[in-house]
């Protein structure tokens, strides 16, 4: 009898076992990683209650979203996507930049919310002269599927220092949202610097020291020849947008926070895009093994930047950074009045 007892005690341990074993493999097997497995299980806020975007209650807009996914995972076809009411939208919002600022991060933390669609590659439509002259349609297939009720964001740096797109965006929708993100321009330059150095390592070509690219050897003064350098006088850019656009049309995103501590600049977004705030501490989660927040996006679903998104950057020599800090000062400064944002720079 005790025998007994004692095997039908094995036998449902085994069965309790099992199960606990299955479902850890499962989620081990979901989540890629053993560090991810870990991030997952703590869920401080959870999604926020429904509410409404637009005319659309949360839950169905989250409910459609989930759709979406789905949908554009099994690659389903025109007529599916249509049946669904999936449409095709020109972009209400556009993130122009800056090039290294966190386009990238950004979009991709945008596109948690579940009223935001974003156009997965860059476009480059305005700034390439092949492409625009492909006109507005060719545009519009670029884009992803959404809902009507969702907006559709798409970024290509580019954008923000090329002369001619301005006045083409004006000419698409004058009353676009622009959304500039921008980090202290030192950094920038230095982490611009790192991506070309990086090509060209994997071409096997050698590259300058950042130190010979900034300084101009005849004159010993910053060299304003160099892009890497320009690209970070985000005045001089700015101004020639504000002939096409009013400032109102702009929100700027601190860069540097946006590593740091991306929710409270995600929220200005939020409200910048009239958008019932969504993207909640749950949606983001510190990577320590990366170094940057990821993304996670209902239970289960998370990812971290590419591991071009977060270079080591090469040290620089102090003084010429110093140099540049002073060189960049008075450009920030008007680039400051103008914005009205004010930014932990040197
Ligand atoms: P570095 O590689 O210099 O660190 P962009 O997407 O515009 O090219 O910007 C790239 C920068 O985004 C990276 O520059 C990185 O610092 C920054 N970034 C901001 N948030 C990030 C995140 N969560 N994960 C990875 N990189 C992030």
């Amino acid at each position: 009898m005790l025998f007994l007892q004692q095997q039908w005690l094995r036998q449902r341990l085994f069965v309790l076992g099992s199960l606990v074993l299955g479902s850890l493999f499962f989620l081990v097997a979901r989540e890629g990683t053993l560090d991810r497995l870990q991030l997952i299980c703590p869920i401080k806020d959870k999604l926020s209650p429904a509410g409404s975007s637009g005319q659309i209650p949360l839950h169905t807009l989250q409910r459609k979203q989930a759709l979406h996914l789905k949908l554009h995972r099994r690659n389903s076809t025109r007529e599916q996507l249509r049946m669904h009411h999936l449409i095709k939208q020109l972009p209400r919002a556009i993130i122009i930049g800056v090039r290294k600022g966190g386009t990238r991060a950004l979009l991709e933390m945008l596109s948690l919310h579940p009223a935001v669609v974003k156009a997965s590659q860059e476009v480059h439509f305005f700034d390439n002269d092949e492409n625009y002259d492909r006109g507005v349609d060719w545009y519009l297939k670029k884009m992803p599927f959404s809902f009507p009720h969702q907006i559709t964001i798409e970024k290509s740096p580019a954008y923000f220092i090329t002369e001619e797109v301005p006045e083409r965006i004006f000419k698409m929708n004058s009353s676009i949202k622009l959304l500039l993100i921008v980090r202290e321009p030192t950094t920038r330059a230095v982490s611009d610097y790192t991506q070309v150095l990086e090509g060209k390592e994997r071409k096997n070509k050698t590259y300058n020291k950042f130190e010979e690219l900034v300084i101009d050897t005849k004159t010993c003064e910053v060299n304003t020849k160099y892009k890497a350098v320009r690209t970070s006088i985000y005045t001089k850019y700015l101004e020639h947008w504000l002939k096409f656009f009013p400032i109102e049309q702009f929100h700027i995103v601190d860069g540097d926070h946006l590593i740091t501590d991306p929710l409270p600049e995600l929220k200005l977004v939020e409200q910048f895009l009239n958008l019932p705030s969504r993207i909640s501490q749950y949606n983001l989660y510190f990577n320590a093994t990366r170094g940057f927040f990821c993304l996670r996006f209902k239970f289960m679903f998370s990812k971290c930047l590419a591991g071009s998104k977060g270079r080591i950057h090469p040290d620089v020599n102090l003084s010429i950074k110093e140099k540049l800090q002073r060189f960049f000062h008075p450009f920030n400064q008007k680039f400051i009045q103008i914005t009205g944002r004010t930014f932990n720079w040197p």
